[in-house]
């Protein structure tokens, strides 16, 4: 099978090793990619935000599965433009990208499927974000409506901060406070049939402790210990399935990844978000610790035969990647600095670029994404630090408790 890849952060670099070593995989190129994932797949140009140009390179390389891994091309609609051309495409049509693309959007169709989620406001102009935030009370949590790059939500007792926030962004969703440990699940799914993956935890915080400005993701472990044992079924009957057949009846199905981003809270699992792609760390835990080919799990997907698919198949131990940023990030990374030490396995390419001196340098926010697997969750972490160690990167923030309360016992679900 011949695959073209989409994307260019660690998430693609993770789902490019993952292509590149299933046997039934024998071509597989990557857009626009990066250095990380040139050492797996021929590298191509284009921009992955244009339909016409994405569905043209899948006819030009004879693609017979497209993979999509960033969430603006699906809202753009390039899994449409892709799927006219005949060609599979793993990610979902621009109209079931919605349930990521628009918060609002995501709350109408969680609220007609019964999904146990945050008791939440969309709000147009000041008086009814005033109104909103008078009823939730603090903590405030308000939500751009639109795609942020994971950072479109503000969470802060101030009053102040969140009416301003609210004001800068527009269109807004309010809603309540959810408090609880948090897990990202990914469920592959063809539009009825739904597999879902390992749940993994991410940490959003900038700094250590969760202190910070929210970011798109400082690193992630996985499987989860702690997590109770009914988590997954749970999740699969009471979110999954009635999001996936809601979207049915509107006559918009969503195939492709579906995340669902949840609190553990008292009352049970809640969605936080849903997004329409695999999530960035997740991924780069998930994938290492999935034994199952998965081109062939992808491509299923894509193809409406997933209910056919055999079962997964996962490695023993943990997973733990740590995310190493650029300075200045999440505000305005500053790029351009020299790496040196990343040509190592497990070393995950994501704001990357190669100088026309060779050397590689900082390209974007998050530069690195660091993961190890280990016989378990202390090994692998251990693991994951040592190669962080290794790595040199001026002016580089990464956290340093990257799994650690998993490690101590001290996440209570
Ligand atoms: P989102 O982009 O919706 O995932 O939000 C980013 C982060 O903000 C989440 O991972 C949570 O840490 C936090 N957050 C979002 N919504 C809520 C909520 N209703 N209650 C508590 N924290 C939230
Ligand atoms: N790690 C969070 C996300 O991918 O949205």
């Amino acid at each position: 099978m011949r695959v073209l890849l989409i994307g260019s952060g660690g998430r693609e670099h993770a789902l490019a090793i993952g292509l590149a070593a299933d046997p039934s995989v024998d071509f597989l190129a990557a857009a626009p990619g990066n250095p990380g994932i040139a050492q797996v797949a021929q590298l191509r140009q284009v921009t992955a935000t244009d339909p016409a140009a994405v569905a043209a390179l899948a006819v030009e390389l004879a693609a017979d599965l497209v993979v999509i891994g960033p969430e603006a091309p699906l809202v753009a609609g390039v899994a449409d433009a892709v799927r006219a051309k005949g060609i599979a495409c793993f990610g979902p049509t621009a109209a079931a990208a919605r349930l990521e693309g628009s918060k609002a959007f995501a709350k109408e169709v969680m609220a007609a499927a019964g999904v146990p989620t945050a008791r939440s406001y969309s709000c147009d102009d000041s008086a009814a974000v005033d109104r909103a935030l008078a009823d939730l009370g603090a903590p405030y949590v308000v939500k751009d409506d639109g795609l942020a790059a994971g950072k479109g939500v503000v969470v802060t007792d101030s009053l102040e901060d969140a009416r301003r926030h609210a004001a800068d962004c527009g269109k807004v969703v309010i809603e309540e406070y959810l408090s609880g440990p948090e897990v990202s699940l990914f469920v592959v799914t063809d539009g009825t049939a739904a597999v879902p993956l390992m749940p993994a935890q991410d940490f959003k915080r900038l700094a250590d402790g969760d202190a910070g400005p929210n970011t798109g993701g400082m690193g992630a472990y996985a499987p989860l210990s702690w997590a109770p044992d009914d988590l997954v079924p749970r999740v699969m009957r009471e979110t999954v399935e009635p999001t996936l057949a809601e979207m049915r009846r509107r006559g918009t199905p969503f195939a492709g990844l579906l995340y669902v981003g949840l609190a553990l809270t008292p009352d049970g699992p809640k969605v936080i978000e849903f997004n329409a792609r695999f999530g960035d760390p997740e991924t780069q835990v998930v994938l290492a610790m999935l034994e199952t080919p998965l081109g062939g799990l992808l491509q299923a997907a894509a193809t409406g035969t997933l209910a056919a698919h055999p079962p997964l198949r996962w490695r023993e131990g943990a997973a733990v990647t740590v995310v190493v940023a650029s300075a200045d990030y999440p505000g305005t990374p500053r790029t351009g600095d020299v790496i040196t030490g990343a040509d190592v396995p497990g070393v995950i390419h994501a704001g990357t670029a190669r100088r026309d001196d060779g050397a590689l340098v900082s390209a974007g926010g998050r530069v690195l994404s660091v993961t190890a697997t280990g016989p378990d969750l202390a090994a692998a972490r251990d693991s994951a630090y040592a190669l962080v160690d290794g790595v040199r990167l001026d002016g580089a923030q990464f956290r340093t408790d990257i799994a650690l309360g998993a490690v101590e016992g001290r996440i209570q679900a």
